[in-house]
């Protein structure tokens, strides 16, 4: 690793494969993606893709995450507030303390900006609401 990189991609590969088996244990997020998501491997290498261009800025990661959990039925603030606390425990088991720090604030920020754009897509007219503790 570089001095001037955050992070490997190992370490980036590890943190999303010991988050989303978590989150496909967990009893009520376990069930949203496995009615979903088919194939895990596409998945997990998806989504390091898609943390890899965020802390490693390798611009990877192809995909359209706003329309693709706004056709999620029933997500709501305490969902969201349910992953970032999987998530956040996960970041607590990473070595690499300024990676994780940097995913920390990327994940409220994104949570929080996902949040906003599936209220507006289902009921545009309703003051929205905001993910809490992020
Ligand atoms: C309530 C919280 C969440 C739930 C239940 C959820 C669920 C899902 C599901 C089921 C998919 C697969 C959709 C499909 O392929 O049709 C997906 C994709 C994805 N999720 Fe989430 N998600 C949540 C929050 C987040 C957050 C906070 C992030 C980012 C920080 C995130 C990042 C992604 C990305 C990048 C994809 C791939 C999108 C694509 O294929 O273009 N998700 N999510």
């Amino acid at each position: 690793m570089g001095t001037d990189e955050l992070c490997t991609e190992d370490e980036v590969a590890r943190l999303v494969h010991a988050f989303y088996a978590r989150v496909r244990q967990d009893e009520v997020l376990g069930p949203i993606f496995d009615a979903r998501i088919t194939d895990w491997d596409h998945h997990l290498a998806k989504l390091v893709d898609f943390w890899s261009a965020i802390l490693r800025r390798t611009a990877r990661f192809s995909g359209a995450p706003m329309p693709k959990h706004a056709a999620l039925p029933g997500l709501s603030p305490e969902l969201f507030e349910r992953w970032l606390g999987l998530f956040e425990a996960t970041l607590a088991e990473q070595p690499n303390r300024a990676m994780a720090e940097q995913a920390g604030q990327a994940a409220r920020r994104i949570a929080q900006s996902l949040w906003f754009s599936y209220q507006m897509s289902r009921d545009p007219q309703a003051l929205p609401t905001v993910v809490s503790h992020v």
